[in-house]
């Protein structure tokens, strides 16, 4: 099956193309393939000559805290990349009878809640979560759409940005003091499972919002330790602290967000845990070290 792609280069978009690349052609527009997704014409000429009946929509400009220099500009990077592109790309793909698959946040919910399940309104907290949740609204105009909300994915290898676990293992490396909350609530995503879910979606013709998160909810200092432990470095520089110290002045995020995902396992979707995430993590680098 071909699949026309945007953000495949990214952290994300870069893993999902290699463990699915015997089940899907994949094509990436992207600054770098020539397209801009911001500007309509671009995106309108190069739907209508692709055969893809899927669009997988992965690309968006993703740091939380630059995104919150912009809030409430509408005519800045973040709602053009998010939001607007997100529109002409669903605009077109209605028009050429193609699906889009969206990839969302966690950070849609505000974190007031104990968990959230796909039905639960989003209230986005930052600049950021709010235009992935307006990028959600427009592809959710059509219901045959699919919207997978994942979380804090982590991979072996990171290439281009990095993930929030090779960012604690290169500061540990350095004997960096690290201070992690303990009173914050998330679920790391292993982007390994992410790609055999999208799989499995795609081809059961799911359609709606689907929560692909990790199976173990954990604090950013347990996460830290367990980091630490399967890297065999010392633990001695990590320390405990508040949600509210650790983001004081950095852009408003929810302090719990443990998305459910019970309804991925009616499909035979299973998650790892962070604990067995990270075990395939280091097994996956240590195996291409040696080779
Ligand atoms: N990383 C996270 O923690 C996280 C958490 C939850 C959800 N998500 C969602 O998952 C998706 C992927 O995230 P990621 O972390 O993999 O992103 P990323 O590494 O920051 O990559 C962003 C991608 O967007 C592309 N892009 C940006 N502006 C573009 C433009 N104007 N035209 C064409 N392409 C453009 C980039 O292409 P170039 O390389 O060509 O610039 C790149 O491939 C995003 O939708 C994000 O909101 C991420």
């Amino acid at each position: 099956m071909n699949i026309l792609g945007t953000g495949l280069s990214g952290l994300v978009g870069s893993r999902i193309v290699k463990i699915l690349t015997h089940d899907f052609s994949f094509e990436d527009m992207s600054l770098a393939t020539g397209i801009d997704i911001t500007d309509f014409k671009s995106v309108k000429k190069k739907l209508e000559k692709s055969s893809a009946a899927w669009i997988f929509h992965f690309a968006a400009l993703t740091d939380v805290d630059a995104g919150e220099k912009e809030n409430g500009n509408k005519t800045g990077n973040y709602w053009k990349v998010n939001v607007e592109a997100t529109d002409y790309i669903v605009k077109c793909a209605s028009e050429q009878g193609k699906r889009i698959l969206y990839l969302s946040t966690d950070y849609v919910f505000d974190g007031q809640k104990d968990s959230y399940h796909e039905n639960d309104i989003p209230n986005p907290k930052g600049w950021y979560a709010t235009t992935k949740y307006e990028g959600e609204k427009k592809v959710a105009q059509f219901r045959n759409n699919l919207i997978i909300r994942i979380a804090n994915p982590y991979r072996s290898n990171p290439i281009g940005k990095t993930d929030f676990v090779h960012k604690i293992v290169e500061r540990l490396w350095n004997k960096q003091q690290i201070y992690a909350p303990k009173d914050q609530i998330f679920v790391p995503t292993f982007i390994d499972d992410i790609a055999k879910a999208l799989r499995i979606l795609v081809i059961h013709n799911a359609k709606g919002i689907f929560h692909v998160v990790g199976d173990s909810p954990i604090s950013p200092y347990n996460a830290a330790l367990e980091i630490a432990h399967t890297y065999a470095l010392s633990p001695n520089n990590i320390h405990p602290t508040s949600f509210n110290d650790y983001f004081v002045s950095r852009a408003p995020r929810p302090m719990k967000a443990v998305l459910i995902h019970d309804k991925i396992t009616k499909f035979g979707i299973s998650m790892n845990s962070f604990h067995s995430g990270l075990k395939e993590v280091r097994k996956q680098e240590i195996k291409e070290e040696i080779i």
